[in-house]
């Protein structure tokens, strides 16, 4: 008898293991549902809503949910597809992502979903007052005005680096990522350029500052800035 436990996305069987999420069996299936949040090293944060799904008319979030025998998932449909593009529309222009000019272009998540959803920017400032930058530290700059506020780095300084440097907090109405060190600046906090958190910020806010790009992006060929028809 065939025990193995599967749903369907978009009418494709799924196989799962019991604890395993939506997105972690689809990814597992080869299954991409778009995503920007999620890392296979850290639990689940469900923080960008990018892999937004619907089950039974209800919109979840596939990062988190967990999934079920002969659960049936939409995760690609026009309204979906408008949804994630208004979403990394957001991200976009709330932040200053002039690609070309970013030391993770080429190496960006959110690069990469903005190129698959067809999402462009004009190379122009913001409209939001942004937060400084921390250049303080001899080996990480913190580029607040790339931060997505995944909280992916709040996670891995936590979980894996055995640290907790970063946090969050509101002002006046927005989220600022923040620094747990008596400044409240990157040099009097015990990161390194090899922390996990580093690593894994999927975006160029918190990059190394004396790492080049890796090799295989050496000649990439990005001519084009967002172009937002928003
Ligand atoms: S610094 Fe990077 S990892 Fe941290 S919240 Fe911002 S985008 Fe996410
Ligand atoms: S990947 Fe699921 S909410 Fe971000």
């Amino acid at each position: 008898m065939d025990t193995t436990l599967a749903f369907f996305v978009d009418g494709q069987e799924i196989p799962f293991q019991p604890g395993q999420t939506v997105l972690q069996a689809s990814l597992a299936a080869g299954l991409n549902i778009p995503h920007l949040c999620f890392n296979p090293e850290l639990e689940p944060i469900g923080s960008c809503r990018l892999c937004l799904i619907e089950v039974a008319g209800r919109r979840l979030s596939a990062c988190t949910l967990l999934a079920e025998p002969g659960m049936v998932v939409q995760a690609d449909n026009p309204a979906l597809r408008k949804l994630r593009a208004a979403l990394v529309a957001m991200m976009l222009g709330q932040g200053k992502h002039t690609c070309i000019r970013c030391e993770r272009t080429g190496d960006c998540r959110l690069q990469d979903a903005a190129i698959a959803l067809n999402v462009h920017m004009e190379d122009s400032l913001p409209s939001l007052v942004l937060p400084p930058n921390d250049d303080s530290h001899p080996d990480v700059s913190l580029n607040r005005d790339r931060c997505i506020l995944c909280g992916i780095c709040v996670e891995a300084s936590q979980k894996l680096d055995g640290k907790n440097i970063f946090g969050f907090v509101e002002k006046s109405g927005n989220m600022m990522l923040t620094i747990e060190s008596a400044s409240g600046l990157l040099k009097d906090s015990s990161i390194s350029a090899e922390d996990h958190a580093v690593r894994l910020c999927p975006v160029g806010a918190l990059i190394r500052k004396h790492n080049p790009m890796p090799s295989e992006f050496a000649s990439f060929d990005f001519v084009g800035e967002f172009n937002l028809p928003y």
